[in-house]
């Protein structure tokens, strides 16, 4: 009898909906699906709509390689919807992907991740989206809380909790402190920017055209913030702009380092603005236990070292930082009723 309810209402889901990457995990099964956030589409024809060909790994393979008549779109921005109808078919593809007991009666709740700094509009969008791709309730989580929890902060507490989340497309900087957000910075120019900052380094620095998949390839292989013990270098491979035929150069983690030192100069400064805004009893906390590094751009290498030094508090990376949102998603699912009360930034819609 449980299990022919169960199976009418459908799971619990919670979806970590980045710029760059989609997570979605299913409460008592785990990670299932773990996609960038693309989506190609053949262009409508006067009046049509819009025909999906992929979405995820298989859109993202395509990105800089379709012919005329179909594109691929990233439906988010800086963390937000930037093309409503894209977002829904992304969230509605993975939902039912994720969700293997289909039929019409299969609508989970579903637990979005937004970043902290949206506004009610932006944050309305994502449950309308949820909702239209057939949840049967919709709530919405800030990122920071959510990577908190993810990284095993006592954010329940009287304390000062410190979180840095560099994603594709925002840096997210918050201290919580008993279940809330106390400060939040949020600031455009976290992976992606970090891509086309070495799209344009080799444009400029040596005539060679690139498209955004390589330079994030590059910025895996090469990406430092401070000197290496062993300077790393590949080749790189594109097309000249000189002759416009195809061209390789050899390109080393020093020059990639420079090209990036703005972006990541200007994460620190975020962090220590935040800092500077946060109560003083706070910051006494975060001074004695540390802060904790969330997102891709965590991986970068030499980052909580140089954080550390520049701000003088230590800095810890999540274990694992991609993740630290979804798995502080997962915490809510755990006991999503009990959850309600305390994510007082959790928002309900219904079917
Ligand atoms: N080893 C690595 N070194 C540097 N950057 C990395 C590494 N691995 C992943 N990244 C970068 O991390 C970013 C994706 O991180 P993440 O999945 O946390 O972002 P997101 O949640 O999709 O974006 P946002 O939270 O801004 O909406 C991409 O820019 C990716 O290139
Ligand atoms: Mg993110």
């Amino acid at each position: 009898m449980f299990r022919l309810f169960s199976g009418f209402f459908g799971s619990d889901i919670g979806i970590d909906l980045g710029t760059v990457n989609v997570v979605v995990y299913v409460k008592g099964k785990g990670i299932v699906i773990n996609e960038p956030s693309v989506i190609a589409v053949r262009r409508a024809q006067r009046g049509g709509r819009k025909e999906i060909l992929a979405v995820g790994r298989e859109a993202k393979a395509m990105v800089g390689k379709t012919p005329s008549g179909i594109e691929t779109v990233k439906p988010l921005r800086e963390g937000v919807i930037s093309d409503f109808d894209m977002t829904e078919a992304m969230i509605s593809h993975f939902v039912r992907a994720a969700d293997d007991r289909r039929g019409f009666f299969s609508r989970p709740r579903v637990v979005v991740s937004v970043p902290a700094c949206v506004t009610e509009v932006e944050r309305r969008a994502v449950v309308d989206a949820t909702l239209s791709a057939g949840a049967r309730e919709a709530y919405v989580v800030e990122e920071p809380l959510a990577a908190a929890l993810g990284a095993s902060l006592p954010i329940h507490e009287p304390r000062g909790n410190m979180v840095v989340d560099i994603g594709g497309g925002t840096c997210e900087v918050a201290v919580l402190s008993m279940g809330g957000i106390v400060v939040c910075k949020s600031i455009r120019g976290a992976g992606d920017e970090i891509d086309s900052a070495i799209v344009s380094m080799l444009r400029l620095n040596h005539k060679l055209a690139i498209g955004e998949g390589t330079a994030e390839q590059i910025k895996w292989a090469l990406g430092s913030v401070l000197p290496l013990e062993e300077e790393l270098q590949i080749e790189v491979k594109g097309r000249a702009l000189t002759d416009g035929l195809p061209s390789s150069i050899l390109l080393s983690s020093i020059q990639v380092r420079e090209a990036i030192e703005p972006i990541i100069q200007r994460i620190s400064e975020t962090v220590k603005e935040t800092l500077e805004s946060t109560p003083p009893e706070l910051v006494r906390d975060i001074y004695e236990q540390g802060l904790v590094l969330a997102g891709g751009g965590a991986l970068l290498r030499g980052l909580s070292q140089r954080l550390s030094k520049e701000l003088n508090v230590p800095v810890f990376v999540a274990e694992e930082p991609l993740l630290a949102v979804t798995n502080g998603l997962a915490r809510i699912l755990e006991n999503l009723d009990s959850k309600r009360p305390i994510l007082n930034t959790v928002e309900r819609g219904s079917f």
